[in-house]
């Protein structure tokens, strides 16, 4: 089992990474498909070969004292996939946290589900609420999952909770959506990266990418190493965020 060091301020900086940290990065992990197809090989293995780059942006996030990562894994739109590539994926998910569970936990991540884990098979609900259990005191990177996630429905549940709650509509704010998502508590999101070169969401986090910063790299997900992480890091700190207002 491997404990993850932080990175020093100067290891940062020799990284090129000279601006703020992102607090909460987005990524959208695609082109595993495509990975394997390229390699004549069936879509699965691009998954599995998914799952070992994920464990590399996992460390590395850590390390470089990002405070939370969410990664889509799995969307609600997802389930229209062919059942064999669905049952892969739920199959590597669940091998995924038995595997890693233990290095984690004793890194101090706490792993926390966006998306609604009920219509998962019993094997990899149980294993999900777990990990979140048990990590669940952790105070170092959040690492968060999306499965089984769409933010159209994540925001109609929030609106669900709110009526349910009995609020006024006086007060019913902006503050209000976001206590009632998933994310509630988490960081505001910073930065979404999105591999393969695809440009758009596919209902990933609409209501938190309000003023994320877009990366876009060509790279599939499987081949997305922590140097090609940090390039996009340093990407983004090259960007000016204006949030509306004028710059000095
Ligand atoms: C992303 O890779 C992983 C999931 C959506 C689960 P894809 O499976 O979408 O890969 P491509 O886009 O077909 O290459
Ligand atoms: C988005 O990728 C979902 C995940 C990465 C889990 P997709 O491959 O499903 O998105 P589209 O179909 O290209 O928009
Ligand atoms: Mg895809």
């Amino acid at each position: 089992m491997r404990i993850y060091e932080r990175y020093t301020a100067d290891e940062i900086k020799g990284f090129g990474l000279l601006g703020a940290m992102p607090e909460h990065v987005g990524i959208i992990m695609d082109g595993n498909g495509r990975w394997a197809t390229k390699r004549l090989t069936p879509r699965s293995f691009g998954h599995r070969a998914g799952m070992e780059a994920l464990h590399e942006i996992v460390r590395e996030a850590h390390c470089l004292g990002i405070k939370a990562l969410t990664v889509y894994a799995f969307s609600t739109e997802n389930w229209q996939r062919p059942v064999q590539e669905v049952n892969a994926l739920f199959g590597l998910l669940t091998e995924y946290f038995e595997r890693e569970i233990d290095e984690l936990d004793a890194n101090g991540v706490r792993i926390i589900a966006l998306g609604d884990l009920e219509p998962f098979p019993a094997k990899v609900k149980a294993c999900m609420v777990e990990a979140i259990n048990r990590t669940a005191g952790n105070s170092g990177l959040n690492f968060c999952i999306a499965i089984n996630y769409g933010s159209r429905a994540e925001i109609v549940r929030a609106v669900k909770r709110i009526v349910e709650s009995g609020a006024a509509a006086e007060d019913i704010g902006e503050q209000a959506i976001s206590d009632n998502l998933y994310t509630a508590g988490l960081p505001e999101l910073d930065l979404i990266i999105r591999t393969a070169g695809e440009q758009r969401l596919s209902n990933f986090l609409l209501w938190q990418a309000a003023y994320a910063e877009f990366v876009f790299t060509p790279v599939l997900w499987p081949d997305f190493t922590p140097a090609e992480f940090r390039s996009c890091l340093a990407e983004y700190m090259k960007r000016t965020r204006r949030f509306g207002k004028v710059m000095e």
